[in-house]
């Protein structure tokens, strides 16, 4: 306990640890480190963020995708997957009612699918900041080119979610099929960041091969790339994928993290995932305590949500958007903390 809480002094005083001591904090942790890591994490979120807990609305608008990571349930080679696009019309009732809940950001999420062009993109966003522009759009389409990246920005989007999944080439590979490499997902993420959008990245914690050591290295590569948002939830086998059988993350863990990302970069916005609500059914409220300050209830009309099928299990499905507000609402204020209708943008400069 002695050197792991050294370590997570250090970390707080200098934002910086050695892939050793990275390693070492991570491999020794025990429920006493826990509870000293999260005295500090909750310390920097009162500070920046006091109870307040941001809130955005996820609209997942294709599962069509022509990827094929071997964790993911809506990877192409699912036949099994019942797919679906919604059509702009759609896109914009779920802002309309999210708005009218009190949602100011709009993460529009999906598989990679070519079927929405670059023009039928710009015009949704265009239209989404036309309609709600005191909102935030929020893009998370996975990787793109830099020009469309760019049109997209121009558009109107605010922020992009990319998660990098695991910052090590060699696990990279063990994740994903040949045709997807880290280099490109970082190239994309330190493009993300240059024309301007608040970018969040993130990983799966405990995905198979995962061991301390690549969890170093996911903290080092956060630490370069200095996002403005970092997403990380349990991994979840989903039975029709090539690791229906591995075994899924934990949430001691997936909190211990938290708690790290929070002290290592005080500002950030951390979402308690839905997949750690998933496998806990306090995971997000633990996930609030443990330093996270934003939740991303789902906005997707009910009859589809059953399809964006990424993990077993996934909660949220049959709920209405008012209904999945009002849990989160419920569930916050059993700890402390209430949700707020604000953009919710990333505090200042990095
Ligand atoms: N378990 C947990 N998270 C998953 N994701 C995809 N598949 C799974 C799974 N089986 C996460 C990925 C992706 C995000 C949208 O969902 O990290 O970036
Ligand atoms: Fe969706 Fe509780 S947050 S049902």
């Amino acid at each position: 306990m002695k050197q792991s809480g050294q370590l997570i002094d250090k970390l707080e005083a200098e934002s910086h640890l050695t892939k050793e001591e990275w390693i070492w904090l991570i491999s020794d942790r025990s429920p006493e480190t826990a509870e000293y890591l999260f005295e500090k994490s909750r310390y920097w979120q009162q500070k920046y963020y006091g109870n307040k807990v941001y809130t955005r609305g996820l609209i997942e608008f294709t599962n069509y995708c022509r990827n094929d990571c071997y964790y993911c349930g809506i990877r192409r080679s699912n036949r099994a997957a019942r797919r679906y696009r919604l059509t702009k019309d759609q896109i914009l009732e779920c802002c309309h009612q999210g708005y009218e809940l009190g949602f100011r950001t709009f993460v529009l999420q999906g598989g990679e699918d070519s079927r929405f062009s670059q023009e039928m993109l710009e015009d949704i966003v265009s239209t989404m900041k036309q309609n709600w522009p005191d909102c935030a759009v929020t893009l998370s389409l996975g990787e793109r080119t830099y020009e469309s990246y760019l049109g997209l920005y121009q558009a109107g989007a605010d922020r992009y979610l990319l998660r990098h999944e695991t910052a090590q080439e060699a696990h990279y590979k063990k994740l994903h099929p040949p045709e997807l490499s880290l280099e490109h997902r970082k190239k994309c993420l330190f493009q993300l960041k240059e024309i301007g959008y608040q970018t969040g990245t993130g990983f799966m914690v405990g995905s198979p091969g995962q061991t301390p050591e690549q969890l170093a290295e996911d903290m080092l590569f956060i630490r370069e790339l200095e996002p403005h948002m970092v997403g990380i939830g349990p991994f979840v086998p989903h039975h029709d994928t090539p690791f229906a059988r591995e075994q899924g993350g934990t949430v001691e863990l997936t909190l211990f993290l938290t708690g790290l990302l929070r002290v290592m970069m005080p500002k950030l916005l951390l979402p308690a995932t839905t997949s750690l609500g998933t496998i806990d059914p306090r995971g997000r409220e633990k996930g609030i305590q443990a330093g996270a300050n934003v939740v991303m209830p789902n906005l997707s009309p009910v009859s589809v949500r059953k399809k964006y099928d990424l993990y077993d299990n996934k909660i949220c499905t049959g709920e209405e958007a008012a209904e999945c507000r009002g849990c989160l609402e419920r569930r916050m204020k059993s700890i402390g903390y209430e949700l707020v209708t604000d953009r919710g943008d990333f505090p200042g400069d990095l």
